[in-house]
């Protein structure tokens, strides 16, 4: 194929309608691209969701920064839909993991979970027992917005929600990650007394809930196996 495009983007008409600009990119080398491929491989592959972190404090100013790094995610129609709450209140920290407790103790304890999702997570070992939530000295809840309201009332819809949400989910892991700090995915269902306690609207629906801080000296962590490349991979040509 060449590279030369019969229907360019942006048309001369579009750019004429909406402002463009050109996209700044670096070449590498396919040997360069290779050895900073591999190092980021084993950079993630070192991260793993830790359920006892150390109680030392973190600067807002990096957790602003993983919520920055996050939200350059990609999103449906650029919509961006997504609110980042953060806490390092000690008594809404309770009120968080209080409630967590009361929702994951019906999972848990009065089989809301099925037995085929409990045997799932018998290797993980977890239980309605949430410590770390007054432990780790930050508690940040995503929210992914299904619909924005504008000032006067009206309503905008979103799209790919979900979609896009996610992506900033593990983007947001990511950059936590690269910082040197630990977080668990954790999503205490339902949890929809997240609006409640941080107070967020109506259009906003609690999408994961993230401890942060350091993880505990020594914490364990399930020696758990990620699959084979050829397990999760396929080519057709
Ligand atoms: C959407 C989602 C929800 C999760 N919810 C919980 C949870 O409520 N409690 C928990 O302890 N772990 C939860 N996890 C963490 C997984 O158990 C963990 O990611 C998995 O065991 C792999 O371990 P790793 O993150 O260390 O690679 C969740 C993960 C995802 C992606």
């Amino acid at each position: 194929m060449s590279d030369h495009y019969e229907f360019p983007y942006p048309s001369k008409e579009l750019e004429s309608r909406h402002p463009f600009s050109v996209y700044e990119h670096e070449r590498l080398s396919e040997e360069v691209m290779e050895a900073k491929a591999k190092d980021f491989y084993h950079k993630m592959d070192a991260r793993r969701s830790v359920r006892m972190f150390s109680p030392d404090p973190v600067p807002q100013k990096l957790i602003e920064l993983a919520i920055q790094a996050a939200s350059t995610a990609p999103s449906g129609a650029h919509k961006q839909p997504w609110t980042f709450v953060a806490t390092n209140d000690p008594e809404i920290k309770r009120e968080i993991r209080a409630a967590a407790e009361e929702e994951e103790e019906k999972n848990y304890l009065e089989n809301r979970m099925n037995e085929e999702w409990q045997e799932a997570l018998a290797p993980l070992g977890t239980d309605h027992h949430k410590e770390f939530l007054q432990v780790a000295p930050w508690i940040i809840v995503l929210f992914e917005q299904r619909y924005e309201t504008l000032s006067d009332g009206t309503t905008l819809k979103n799209y790919y929600v979900k979609e896009s949400v996610g992506i900033a989910a593990g983007m947001f892991i990511t950059a936590l990650h690269h910082m040197g700090l630990a977080t668990l995915t954790h999503t205490p269902t339902p949890m929809k007394f997240l609006n409640t306690i941080l107070g967020r609207p109506k259009n906003e629906r609690p999408f994961v809930l993230f401890p942060v801080g350091y993880p505990l000296e020594g914490v364990k962590v399930p020696d758990l196996n990620r699959k084979e490349l050829n397990e999760i991979f396929t080519t057709v040509f």
